[in-house]
């Protein structure tokens, strides 16, 4: 399912050294049968855990086919906005098009979370679910360094990432479903990178998904 770049057959949108998603149509259908949880429930809970409220500016780097950005935008109401790039321009046509059909008014466009085309200090909340474990270790840092750019003094970071489960007939299944590579996600080494980033009151830990934890910081005011 992840094509890189690199691979000059699927070569679409801008060049990044991360695992871009080109088939976008299959991407619900398929992470829900995968039962990784990128479902509504799913979604509130990240927005209940980041804090997102009314007249909040949001931006949500990876954006997929929309959801969260979508539920981020019902938490903001028509006071605040919610911004969704995606490295996938096939993702971004299928978020443009579930946003206009749920009525929810959501910007959508391509973009990399490592060169992020918006002013400094713009967003009250950045918010990212199952990416980072796409990019390499150096593009983490220079995505995090984008992401502390683009957030106003005293915004919030909060991401959501697979973390292998600990249990092993759960950890077995899991393997089954997603395989060696993304076993492999070490979301706890993000914490640092976030504190060398400048993050302040960094924290981690798991989340309701037995799939995921959260990592958050913020920038100093
Ligand atoms: C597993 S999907 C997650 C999508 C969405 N956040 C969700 O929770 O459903 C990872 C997304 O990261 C995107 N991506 C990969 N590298 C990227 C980069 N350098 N900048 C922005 N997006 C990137 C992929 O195209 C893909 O849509």
């Amino acid at each position: 399912m992840h094509r890189t770049h690199n691979d000059p057959k699927t070569r679409s949108g801008p060049e990044t050294a991360g695992a871009t998603i080109h088939r976008a149509s299959q991407y619900d259908i398929h992470t829900r049968l995968m039962g990784l949880g990128v479902n509504r429930p799913n979604s509130r809970m990240i927005i209940e855990m980041a804090k997102i409220k009314p007249g909040d500016k949001v931006l949500d780097v990876g954006c997929g086919t929309g959801n969260l950005t979508l539920t981020a935008k019902r938490y903001a109401g028509a006071s605040g906005s919610a911004y969704g790039i995606d490295a996938s321009p096939e993702m971004i046509d299928v978020a443009r098009k579930k946003a206009k059909r749920s009525g929810f008014e959501a910007v959508f466009e391509v973009g990399l979370i490592e060169k992020i085309a918006y002013p400094d200090a713009t967003f009250d909340v950045v918010i990212s679910r199952l990416v980072i474990h796409h990019l390499p270790d150096d593009l983490k840092r220079q995505g995090f360094a984008e992401i502390f750019r683009v957030l106003k003094p005293g915004g919030l970071f909060f991401l959501a990432d697979f973390n292998p489960p600990a249990n092993p007939v759960l950890a077995h299944v899991t393997f089954a479903l997603v395989g060696h590579r993304m076993m492999q996600t070490n979301v706890w080494g993000i914490p640092p990178m976030l504190t060398e980033t400048g993050f302040v009151d960094v924290a981690s830990g798991p989340t309701r998904s037995a799939f995921l934890a959260f990592v958050s910081g913020k920038k100093p005011t």
